[in-house]
């Protein structure tokens, strides 16, 4: 195999060749050719390791024998469709099953991400008998068209009339950058309400909500975390008026949030979405997903007579690799893991945020972290430009990282579960090292003894778990959580 490999240019020039232009690289005036990676190391063609701070898809590791193995060694006797029965389907189903609320408990395997998206607005659709869509700002949910069509984060560069009228786009519940901030008494209540509103608009025109569709934290929009209390009033709105809660879990969950197995559970046990999707880090690498939803959606579909049928979705090899995941998730303690070192992690975070007036929040559960660089922290004005550098520097020391949201200036941290304090250790020594020059390039101080704008100043607050600082007007929360926001600028990349 090395003996074979392409000297790196070639590889760029095949691609340019070859590869449709708007599928982009990362750091594109000098990409990285990574040849091989494990665990959260990824290592290039010179064999130089690059620590992985981004990959959510390689979630158990990269390349994790017993993942390899499982997938290797049902690929030695059988793969085929579902149409045959099948232990590994059955059995995989059971276990996932076993992570959720009682009432979700019917799967449909499929392929990726987006297919698992766009099979649960058919489920919706079906299930309600309406057609239209509400959706976050700054919300990403895949790449087939009925999903663009859902995905402010891309959509806005279509024309109006390649525009759905069946989509409405709710205020993203961001506390940090948002119309309802961390000072509001009651932002979960506030941001919810704007979804009654839409709801009754869309009621006015004579059309109806088939689904409310949110990230359970949303990650491209800039790891925004809704207030607690926020689903459950949403899912109240959005079922008065006959529709159902879509949670899209493809980013964040399986365990990556420490606390909880699946995002969506931040917000309460009370809170029970309708259909649940899944994909990334669900085969670590390997090319499948999963849409769950309970016995009435799935009976109601069945009801429209037509048969669902899926080439590849839920074969032997994919369900023994579904199942290898659930084992070393399980076995290799990720969970506590990702809640142990993300609270380290965002401790960490929070001393730079007390150190460089760039950071002008620090927000994140277990290992879904985000840190919004801003130029002035009153105003909160993006510090894009800034963000891209840190990016770019941290690459030179052989760090990956991404800044995303809608003006790409929130630094994202989203590792593979095996991220250890060590690597934690690094990445920040780094990060701090390049914001201090950058910061003395630009002659920012920190604002004297001000207390910045979003409420934390130098004096001790309250900790809660994930190594945040509480915000007082958040200390009544079971969950106390920060957040970000979005606008409408945009741009066209996506992790
Ligand atoms: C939240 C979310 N949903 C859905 C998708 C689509 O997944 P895929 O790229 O596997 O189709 C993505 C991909 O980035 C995503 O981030």
């Amino acid at each position: 195999m090395t003996a074979a490999r392409l000297d790196k240019q070639k590889t760029i020039d095949l691609r340019k060749k070859h590869i449709g232009p708007s599928c982009k690289v990362f750091f594109s005036h000098d990409p990285i050719k990574i040849v091989q990676a494990q665990g959260q190391y990824m290592y290039d063609e010179k064999n130089d390791r690059y620590l992985d701070c981004i990959n959510n898809v390689a979630h158990v590791g990269h390349c994790h024998p017993e993942v390899v193995k499982a997938g290797a060694k049902q690929m030695e006797l059988l793969n085929t469709n579902s149409r045959f029965l099948h232990d590994n389907l059955v059995q995989y189903a059971q276990r996932l099953q076993a992570t959720l609320p009682e009432k979700l408990s019917v799967c449909y395997f499929v392929n990726s991400g987006s297919e698992a998206n766009d099979l649960a607005l058919r489920l919706a659709r079906q299930y309600t008998g309406h057609k239209d869509i509400i959706t976050l700002e700054n919300a990403y949910h895949g790449h087939i068209s009925s999903l663009i069509e859902i995905s402010p984060y891309k959509f806005h560069q279509l024309t109006d009339t390649e525009q759905s009228p069946h989509v409405h786009v709710a205020l993203s519940p961001d506390t940090y950058r948002g119309k309802y901030r961390e000072d509001h008494p009651d932002p979960a209540a506030a941001y919810a309400d704007n979804v009654r509103e839409i709801i009754e608009k869309v009621d006015d025109k004579g059309n109806k909500i088939a689904a409310f569709i949110a990230e359970s934290l949303q990650s491209c929009g800039g790891q925004v975390i809704p207030p607690p209390g926020y689903f459950q009033k949403v899912a109240e709105h959005v079922r008065n008026a006959g529709g159902v809660f879509i949670a899209d879990e493809v980013q964040v969950g399986f365990g990556r949030v420490g606390t909880h197995f699946w995002a969506f559970q931040l917000q309460g046990e009370d809170f029970v979405p309708d259909i649940v999707t899944m994909g990334k880090p669900i085969g670590n690498g390997h090319p499948m997903s999963c849409v769950i939803t309970t016995k009435e959606i799935a009976e109601a579909f069945m009801s429209s007579g037509m048969d669902y049928f899926n080439t590849f979705g839920g074969n032997p090899v994919s369900c023994a690799i579904g199942q290898a995941v659930l084992d070393v998730i399980k076995k290799e303690n990720l969970q506590a893991n990702a809640l142990a070192v993300g609270s380290y992690l965002s401790h960490l975070l929070e001393e730079q945020k007390e150190k460089h007036p760039l950071v002008g929040d620090v927000r994140g559960r277990g290992l879904f972290v985000g840190v919004e660089l801003v130029r002035d922290r009153v105003k909160r004005t993006p510090a894009t430009a800034e963000a891209q550098d840190v990016i770019y520097k941290l690459k030179e020391e052989r760090i990956l990282l991404s800044a995303d949201g809608p003006h790409r200036n929130v630094l994202k941290f989203k590792p593979p579960m095996c991220f250890s304090r060590q690597d934690a250790d690094l990445a920040v020594q780094k990060i701090d090292q390049i914001l201090t020059e950058i910061e003395a390039a630009l002659g920012l101080v920190m604002p004297s003894k001000t207390v910045p704008a979003n409420g934390t100043s130098k004096r001790k607050v309250p900790f809660e778990e994930n190594g945040h600082h509480i915000h007082p007007n958040e200390k009544n929360h079971s969950h106390g959580l920060t957040t970000v926001k979005a606008s409408k600028t945009n741009k066209t990349r996506r992790t």
